[in-house]
């Protein structure tokens, strides 16, 4: 399952953070160089140096919006939200098909995010494209959105032509293994938040809250 956080950062926290990355004093390296083996010819794009203190503040500030984010914890179940990069791709660049590494040095892969910091009319090309059984999906999300999806599928990154493309992206281990756990637990969740909405905390929501508890015990891996 996908889903969009629409938007994931403020207007005030996304000014600030595409400031202080376009701050010529912000250390930008070659992104090829923490791509895989096989990923290495694809990858074409510059990221902030993983190593230096502002990368540092910059992901532990992301990954604490994200863990606050409702929708994160009710769909995603974030054990760690890891490997955060903040990827900045020009004319010619982009990130050809592949999919991404089972096992990063931060934990496994079950979702990806993708956090676009540029808006659409900043940049020409560069759509984030999913690869799934039902066809094709392309994504050039509003500045301050992002995109959640599974890590299991093939993606790409088409070249950019013109202008700038901004984005952050990282990855989650989620607490439940499955993804079709995942969507199945976040059904129930979801229909027991209704339930509560629309009859307080009867009979039926203990049962329903029960089940759903039960289940994250028994699925937690
Ligand atoms: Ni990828």
């Amino acid at each position: 399952m996908r889903f969009l956080l629409e938007p994931l950062l403020a207007e005030d926290e996304l000014q600030d953070l595409v400031s202080v990355l376009h701050d010529p004093a912000a250390p930008w390296i070659d992104g090829a160089s923490t791509a895989g083996w096989h990923a290495r010819d694809l990858k074409r794009n510059h990221q902030l140096d993983g190593e230096s203190p502002l990368h540092q503040q910059l992901s532990a500030r992301l990954e604490a919006v994200l863990t606050a984010q409702p929708l994160v914890q009710a769909a995603a179940f974030p054990r760690r939200i890891h490997g955060l990069l903040f990827s900045r791709s020009g004319a010619g660049e982009g990130y050809g098909r592949h999919v991404d590494n089972a096992w990063m040095g931060g934990g496994r892969s079950d979702l990806s995010f993708s956090l676009f910091l540029s808006e659409p009319e900043a940049y020409a090309g560069g759509a984030l494209v999913l690869e799934s059984p039902a066809g094709e999906e392309s994504f050039r999300l509003p500045a301050g959105h992002a995109l959640v999806y599974p890590s299991t599928l093939l993606h790409r990154v088409e070249p950019v032509t013109a202008g700038e493309r901004l984005v952050a992206v990282g990855w989650i281990e989620s607490r439940i293994r499955h993804a079709d756990q995942r969507e199945l637990l976040f059904e129930l969740d979801t229909a027991r938040r209704c339930l509560f909405a629309r009859h307080g905390k009867d009979e039926i929501f203990d049962l329903v809250s029960r089940s759903y508890s039960n289940l994250l015990r028994r699925w937690d891996g």
